[in-house]
């Protein structure tokens, strides 16, 4: 079993962010998404890793290395441009060979382990070669893919299933959704799907879609295993899911003290300082974490709020937010469910006329408060 992990893409919807980064790399709970991903795939004992690449190629490249600090073995491929979710399976066809493989999308993120997932596929191909345990009625699954019930299946890959759980049929962001099940971005692949995606067109957005390969399978009469997941997934390509990611990410941490405050601080709940983190007549209500070499001088850090390295929070609140590393935060007032990328400054101005001075790129967004 091998894995392709995608971090390719446009990331459109997590502008400005994705102008300058990699959004596979944006940090959740201090550590980015694409870490998750890798650790779930380590943990399910598969060694070999194949890393879609975009414009974002060399940010990737650094940040996971040849893959050794996780006990895998990742091999880089390059995408051209991102030209859909299935043509990273057919530019990966010579890697992959003819071994099964985990498609991850490397922007999601979900509390299941990948482990129990994989170990059923294995499991179905076993029961189905012993006709004694299906009645021989069934073909080893050529796919097996993971759903998750939504409020609002028109913005996902849907599936329909039949009256014995199988799926029969797969739309994407349809406009009147048949099902609330929506595909999560972890799929199992056996080496017919590379005949699939050899076969299908692209889509209307031109791009060749996972969804239509799937469908491909079923019209050919292959068998695709579903299962509904109980736990969350986030696919964290926007704003909101990001931060609920790391609220959720961060109600799991356990509280480590490596940095250092003083007699006028106060830590409540689950809090991380790592090391050389500096805490100054400052309150931090968890979970939260304060990143290494960070400095919050008379400040409140609110539950759900990622500070990343060597920032400096002075004089303001911040909750329910992500501040990555070299930001700072100074006299700010109140800021909440807020996304700051690296070395960004916000800060009051006491100059006069008394205004708000802005100097923000492309894509930005800014909701001024009292
Ligand atoms: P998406 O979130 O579906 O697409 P995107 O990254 O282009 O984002 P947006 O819609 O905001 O523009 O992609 C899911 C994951 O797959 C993500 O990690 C990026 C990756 N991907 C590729 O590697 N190659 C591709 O051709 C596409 C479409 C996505």
């Amino acid at each position: 079993m091998r894995a392709l992990i995608l971090c390719g893409g446009a990331g459109t919807r997590l502008r400005p962010i994705t102008h300058t980064r990699a959004k596979q790399l944006v940090p959740v709970a201090n550590k980015p998404i694409l870490f998750y991903g890798l650790e779930a795939i380590a943990g399910a004992g598969i060694k070999q890793v194949g890393i879609i690449v975009g414009d974002t190629a060399a940010e990737v490249e650094e940040a996971v290395g040849d893959g050794g600090a996780w006990g895998l073995e990742v091999t880089y491929i390059l995408q051209e441009a991102p030209l859909g979710l299935a043509h990273c399976v057919l530019i990966a066809r010579d890697w992959l060979g003819d071994d099964d493989f985990v498609l991850w999308l490397g922007d999601n993120l979900l509390e299941q382990d990948l482990q129990g997932f994989v170990d059923r596929f294995e499991a179905d191909r076993v029961a189905t070669m012993t006709p004694t345990l299906t009645g021989g009625q069934d073909r080893p699954a050529a796919a097996q893919i993971l759903l998750k019930r939504v409020p609002d299946p028109h913005r996902f890959g849907i599936a329909e299933l039949d009256r014995e759980g199988r799926v029969v049929h797969l739309v994407e962001k349809p406009e009147q959704p048949r099902s609330d099940l929506a595909l999560v971005g972890v799929y199992l692949f056996d080496p017919t799907i590379h005949e699939a995606v050899a076969s299908i067109s692209p889509s209307a957005r031109g791009e060749l879609e996972i969804t239509d390969a799937i469908q491909w399978l079923i019209d050919h009469g292959r068998r695709v295993r579903s299962e509904v997941l109980e736990g969350w997934w986030i696919d964290t390509g926007k704003l909101t899911p990001l931060l609920d990611a790391n609220r959720l990410l961060l109600e799991m941490i356990e509280p480590r003290m490596e940095g250092e405050a003083d007699a006028g601080s106060r830590l409540d709940g689950r809090v991380v300082v790592e090391p050389g983190a500096r805490l100054v007549r400052s309150h931090v209500r968890g979970p939260a974490v304060i990143g290494a070499g960070s400095e919050v001088v008379d400040s409140f850090i609110g539950p759900f709020t990622a500070i990343g390295q060597r920032c400096h929070i002075e004089g303001s609140e911040v909750e329910h937010s992500v501040v990555m590393d070299d930001s700072s935060i100074v006299d700010a007032g109140r800021i909440e469910d807020s996304l700051l990328g690296h070395h960004v400054a916000v800060s009051r101005s006491r100059a006069l006329p008394r205004a708000t001075r802005l100097m923000v790129g492309d894509h930005c967004q800014v909701a001024i408060g009292t």
